[in-house]
């Protein structure tokens, strides 16, 4: 196995049965532990930046094909992509080598004739290439969505230089550690750095361990391989995206209080504000998926409740203080680490999802208490899932209020929602609002 036939596995792997590539990316490396570690990083860097630059490569092999009929066989749409992703824009990668690879591996796949019209198609990309220079990677990123979707980032960010810098944010972000609740984040700063040195010797040197820039809680970690495998995992610390800490913490829990975690899935938020509401406060889990519902570790939750909001309630008739809608969403804010969705999604999705963010979000809401507080948060950025579906409740009667948590107000600058952005937070997008029930 080589990294570019790994790389075209992966990448077929997305396209034809829509794996998130970075899973399928992980489930090839594993299979393949005897892969050289340059290799690995090539195959990494080939199938990233093909998903990322995606539209671009596809206007590049057009304008030199009639048609488009090697889109219809994935691994050769893979060896064709990679090939122009090298020939643009990776130095260290010499252009005929690039194409005679791709070549080869398209004979195999798909046999002499598609072969021919690879070479075709490759020689001439790398012909433009050579006239114009290597190089304009940002370009090429920030150029690839399809247009509906960069217009639609342009609005809700504010400007065109917005979006460039968020569809530009490193698509390998750090790990992030969440610090449990009654923990000092400088002493498990610590005790982290002396465990690593102790298992890494020398090697720990190289590990950059850092506080989070937004969240209290927040540990960000470079370099230390699996973050899985951290001394302290489980004990100090779980394994949590700093956004979704601060989404989790803007929620204002408090000991005592009886909270509905809505949309909770496995359970990634429940548990920070369990912790908050603990020693003798309570959380609710609800979800669509019980199989998701199951995995939530049983301290965690009071109770579980298999529901699907856009049917009813459930017949839950328990009130609670704050009730948390972590709602299903495009995903757009995610764009950095999950490129592939750019292409899945289609411009009536962002309103096609607020419909079922709505219903979601008002039928959940009955739940709450006189005077109880909504949290509505998704990841994604684009206002008809943001703005939009805060506007309809509002219209259906919950007040836009100021967030009653120290993390909400800080980041809303005492207003009423917030936008997180890999450029300004260096988390995912995401967008949360406050709303209280009268
Ligand atoms: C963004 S995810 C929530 C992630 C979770 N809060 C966490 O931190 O891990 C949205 C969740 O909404 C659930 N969901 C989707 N449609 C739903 C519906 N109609 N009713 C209830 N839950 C739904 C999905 O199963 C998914 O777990």
């Amino acid at each position: 196995m080589d990294a570019r036939t790994l790389a075209a596995t992966v990448l077929a792997r997305v396209w034809e049965d829509g794996a998130y590539a970075s899973v399928a990316l992980d489930a090839e490396l594993t299979r393949h532990p005897n892969l050289d570690r340059r290799d690995a990083a090539l195959a990494t860097e080939l199938m990233y930046g093909v998903l990322r630059t995606a539209g671009h490569l596809e206007r590049s092999i057009a304008k030199h094909a009639t048609g488009d009929r090697y889109r219809k066989k994935p691994l050769v749409r893979a060896h064709l992509l990679m090939a122009a992703y090298s020939i643009q824009f990776l130095e260290r990668v010499p252009p005929f080598a690039a194409v005679s690879e791709a070549v080869s591996a398209v004979k195999r796949a798909a046999g002499a004739q598609v072969a021919g019209f690879a070479n075709a198609v490759l020689r001439k990309v790398a012909g433009e290439a050579e006239k114009r220079g290597r190089g304009g990677l940002e370009a090429a990123i920030a150029a690839s969505p399809p247009g509906w979707l960069r217009a639609a980032l342009e609005e809700a960010l504010g400007s065109e230089d917005e979006a460039r810098a968020f569809l530009l944010a490193a698509p390998f972000p750090p790990a992030n550690l969440c610090v449990r609740a009654g923990r000092s984040r400088d002493e498990v700063i610590e005790r982290l750095r002396l465990a690593l040195s102790t298992r890494d010797g020398e090697a720990s040197s190289r590990v950059e361990i850092a506080a989070g820039r937004e969240s209290p809680r927040c540990i960000v970690v470079r370099g230390a391989g699996d973050p899985e495998e951290l001394p302290g995992v489980g004990l100090d610390f779980h394994i949590q995206e700093e956004g979704a800490q601060l989404l989790a913490l803007a929620v204002g829990a408090r000991p005592g209080e009886r909270i509905l975690d809505a949309c909770a899935g496995r359970g990634g938020k429940t548990r920070l504000l369990a912790e908050e509401v603990a020693p003798d406060g309570a959380v609710d889990a609800a979800d669509r998926h019980p199989q998701k519902l199951a995995r939530i570790v049983s301290p965690t939750v009071r109770d579980r409740f298999p529901i699907d909001w856009t049917v009813g309630v459930g017949g839950l008739e328990r009130r609670y203080e704050r009730v948390l809608v972590d709602a299903p969403c495009t995903g757009t804010g995610t764009l950095r680490r999950r490129p592939e969705i750019a292409e899945r999604l289609g411009a009536g999705d962002p309103e096609r999802m607020a419909v079922v963010q709505l219903a979601i979000a008002s039928r959940a809401a009955s739940l709450l208490a006189p005077g109880g507080r909504l949290v509505y948060a998704v990841c994604s950025v684009l206002r008809p899932e943001c703005e939009g579906v805060v506007e309809a409740l509002a219209a259906q009667g919950l007040e836009p209020c100021p967030f009653d948590s120290e993390v909400g107000a800080r980041l809303a600058e005492r207003g009423t929602s917030f936008r997180l952005t890999p450029q300004h937070h260096g988390t995912d997008g995401y967008f949360v609002a406050s709303l209280r029930r009268a």
